[in-house]
């Protein structure tokens, strides 16, 4: 084993020597720091000419994750069959690697090692440039670091063995070797989803981008540093305007506010929290300044939250949007029929909020949790389902859009999963029975900006 560290030492000496190029120290500089360097900034370039689009922004942290990790696939699996190449032909040393004591694979192992650390500087450079120069942030509150670390360390083991394997077959490819090598750069470069989604590939070549494994390593990096790998075009942001920032100016600030937070450019729903009625003006004013946003294509929707029908009236004669959607309360306790069926007159959509009747047990639970009802868990006993499902089936089949909230990741999958079964119009109508008429949330006409106004810090 001594004897084994010892040769694998010298191994990895004689790589640094080469691989840092004594003779030439600036070359060792221009491979090690400013090629690394020159790449990020080539994918600088390609930043800044989507940086404006938040959609196509999303993507490209994507793709410039997996080009700083796809420093290993070409300096370590596909630069040890450059080794082989080199030490043959350009050096002519190779000869004395196979009559010395060492072995070739000890050899190959320490060159391995120091190619390793020249692709995690590189790496490092990489996401150092994305991070502090381009702004290409990623959350680390949701980085997975038990799984990151086990799948970049299972890579990088993977690397060193492919590595192994792409050093023999040079080894057994006089002369075109320099073609293999340069070939799986490129293979791997462009197949892997390293620079665009596979999914733009055809067809065959899709199937042969699912074969390699450093697709599905790249995805999981990138993932597991807390990217979703879902495209932003396929995810709905809705967000409020709280009151405090109601008036012209204020909410057309308080958008680059949110915009800001969330990091994208565009919001697909824009509403107003609250209709605010004792400071009306300053609600037509914030009303106003979302149209403006409309207009502008800063939102794609706006509307409306906790709006009655008098709030309604007055807004709609002030201005010329229609709101696309009411956010209210709406739960089987609490159903606000008449408020729904102005909603329905003037085409806007209700939205409910509470859904599952949130309200009615994180606050007080003083009318009992819709979750508990007996005839909604009879009802979701029928149809083999949970309470939840039940009434976010219900809301559906009324015409409602249901935004329900959880954080727990089973009960986020539960919830989408409502689109196999149906209620009756008997169930339908025994859970709009069970209205208390009593609100779980404020009541509209008492929001005042001196009971509820809270400052909504900057981004
Ligand atoms: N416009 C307004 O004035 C207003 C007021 C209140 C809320 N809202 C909005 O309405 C949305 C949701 O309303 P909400 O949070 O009040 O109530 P909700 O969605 O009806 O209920 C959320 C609660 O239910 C739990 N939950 C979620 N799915 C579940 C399931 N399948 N089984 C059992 N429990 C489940 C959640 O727990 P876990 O998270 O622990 O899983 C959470 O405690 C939010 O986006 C919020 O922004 C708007």
């Amino acid at each position: 084993m001594r004897v084994l560290a010892a040769r694998l030492r010298t191994a990895a000496w004689l790589g640094w020597q080469i691989e840092s190029n004594w003779a030439a120290p600036f070359l060792f500089v221009v491979y090690a720091v400013l090629r690394p360097l020159a790449m990020a900034l080539i994918l600088a370039g390609m930043y800044w000419a989507v940086a404006s689009q938040a959609a196509r922004r999303e993507a490209f942290l994507g793709f410039y994750l997996a080009n700083a990790f796809h420093a290993y696939v070409t300096q370590v699996m596909v630069g040890m069959g450059w080794v082989v190449v080199e030490e043959r032909e350009d050096y002519e040393t190779l000869k004395y690697v196979y009559t010395s004591p060492m072995g070739m694979l000890t050899y190959l192992g320490g060159r391995s090692t120091v190619k390793l650390v020249l692709a995690t500087v590189s790496m490092v450079l990489a996401l150092t440039v994305g991070w502090f120069v381009l702004g290409l942030r990623w959350d680390w509150a949701s980085v997975a670091w038990v799984p990151l670390v086990s799948s970049f360390a299972l890579g990088l083991v993977a690397c060193v063995h492919l590595g192994f394997l792409v050093a023999g077959a040079a080894m057994l490819l006089p002369r075109v070797a320099i073609t293999l090598n340069e070939a799986l750069a490129v293979a791997f470069y462009l197949l892997c989803g390293v620079i665009f989604p596979i999914d733009l590939l055809p067809a065959g070549l899709r199937q042969l981008a699912l074969v390699f494994p450093f697709t599905y390593w790249y995805e999981a990096l990138r993932r597991f540093l807390g990217r979703s790998g879902v495209d932003r075009s396929e995810i709905f942001v809705e967000t409020k305007i709280w009151i405090t920032d109601y008036g012209y100016d204020q909410t057309l600030h308080a958008f680059d506010k949110s915009a800001g937070k969330l990091g994208i450019d565009q919001i697909d729903l824009l509403i107003l929290h609250q209709a605010l009625p004792g400071e009306f003006d300053l609600t037509i004013s914030a009303y106003q300044a979302l149209e403006t946003l409309l207009g502008d294509g800063k939102v794609r929707t706006i509307g409306v939250s906790n709006f009655m029908p008098d709030h309604l009236s007055a807004l709609l004669a002030a201005t010329s949007e229609v709101p696309a959607v009411n956010q209210i309360e709406v739960h089987p306790y609490f159903r606000q029929s008449e408020l729904l069926a102005v909603n329905s007159e003037h085409r806007i959509l209700s939205q409910a909020w509470s859904p599952i009747g949130g309200i009615t047990f994180y606050r007080d639970g003083s009318h009992g949790s819709t979750l508990q009802d007996p005839v909604i868990n009879d009802i979701a006993a029928a149809h083999g389902r949970t309470p939840a499902q039940v009434m976010l089936r219900w809301h559906l089949q009324q015409g409602r859009q249901a935004i329900p909230k959880s954080v727990t990741p089973s009960r986020i999958a539960e919830n989408f999963d409502i689109f196999d079964f149906e209620l009756t119009a008997d169930q339908l109508a025994a859970i709009d029975d069970l209205d208390t008429g009593v609100r779980g949330g404020p009541e509209p006409e008492q929001i005042t900006r001196t009971a509820f106004g809270r400052d909504i810090p900057e981004a």
